[in-house]
């Protein structure tokens, strides 16, 4: 069974094979309408649902698109519509979506929920988002700066300024699999995940930690940040922003690294200024969108239909 939980468990040949496919579909498909099928209808009367038990814009939307455009179906579900919010096990649950849908994604507030599908479960399941983690996200993220910059990503310098959240854990991850040099530039407080960074040294990571948002920044190619409040946290949130208030994206800080293009996940907050967010260096529109492509080329993944 092909699952996409995490990327530190996929190698780097299938993680480049899934880019290399989502290049090649968005390129095929350049004159046809947002809903008009790939030629190939790779996933001709397959089923995915989707389930959220947190807000979603993107990944709900792009989702949709991706299998739609694959030839397949999807059906979304919020937790609190399900029996499984008012007391039908986890474990029944999941064989009900495996029994009704061809594969499973889903947005949990909890990183033991998706272990415990993942169990039970005997369809493909993709993580759509968990507190330790985002890696579809990322792996999209990684699609867009090759097309953005022309390279290899291996060739780039990669800049996180923000909160050690679950992007940037998956960008830890990514940067051991994809060989690329990350510098991070958060509050001490808010160093990354020590295991993880044991894990990415351990694993040959280039990644460097700064608690001056200057140092992490200079001559980087692309800069990445997230709200500093995740949806997740459970802190004092007017502390923690005010925490982060000299690691604010500005165009006096942008401007130590002249060639950079500025991305983001998105939703927003006040991490970035207007003018970063909305000039020409940010690319965040042609980041939201190509999560579509390499959304498709996960599903394929895991429907063991990458060729
Ligand atoms: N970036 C992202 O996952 O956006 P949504 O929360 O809107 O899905
Ligand atoms: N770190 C953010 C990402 C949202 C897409 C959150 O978890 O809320």
């Amino acid at each position: 069974m092909k699952h996409f939980i995490n990327i530190k468990d996929i190698s780097t040949p299938v993680l480049r094979k899934i880019i290399f496919d989502a290049k090649k579909r968005k390129l095929k498909r350049k004159k046809l309408n947002v809903l008009e099928v790939d030629k190939d209808q790779p996933l001709k009367g397959k089923l995915l649902i989707q389930m959220f038990e947190k807000s979603s814009t993107r990944t709900r939307l792009s989702f949709y698109l991706a299998i739609r455009q694959l030839g397949g179906g999807i059906l979304t579900l919020r937790t609190d519509e399900l029996h499984l919010a008012k007391g039908e096990s986890l474990p029944d649950t999941a064989r009900i979506l495996s029994t009704y849908g061809n594969a499973f994604m889903l947005r949990t507030d909890s990183d033991e929920k998706l272990k415990e599908f993942k169990k039970y479960i005997s369809i493909p399941i993709i993580n759509g988002l968990s507190p330790s983690s985002h890696p579809t996200q990322i792996l999209s993220d990684v699609f867009t700066i090759e097309e953005i910059k022309k390279k290899n990503i291996s060739k780039l310098n990669i800049c996180w300024i923000g909160d050690s959240n679950n992007v940037l854990n998956s960008l830890i991850e990514a940067s051991v699999k994809f060989s690329f040099k990350l510098k991070i530039g958060c509050p001490k407080k808010y160093n990354p995940n020590k295991y993880l960074m044991t894990w990415a040294k351990n694993n040959k990571g280039n990644i460097k930690i700064f608690n001056d948002p200057k140092k992490a920044i200079i001559n980087s190619d692309v800069v990445l940040t997230d709200k500093v409040i995740s949806m997740n946290d459970k802190v004092n949130k007017q502390k923690k922003k005010k925490e982060f208030k000299n690691f604010k994206i500005t165009s006096k800080l942008m401007k130590l690294a002249p060639k950079a293009c500025f991305l983001h996940c998105l939703p927003r907050g006040k991490e970035v200024s207007d003018e970063v967010f909305y000039g020409n260096k940010s690319k965040v529109w042609q980041q939201a969108l190509n999560r579509v492509y390499v959304q498709k080329s996960i599903l394929l993944y895991c429907f063991d239909k990458l060729r």
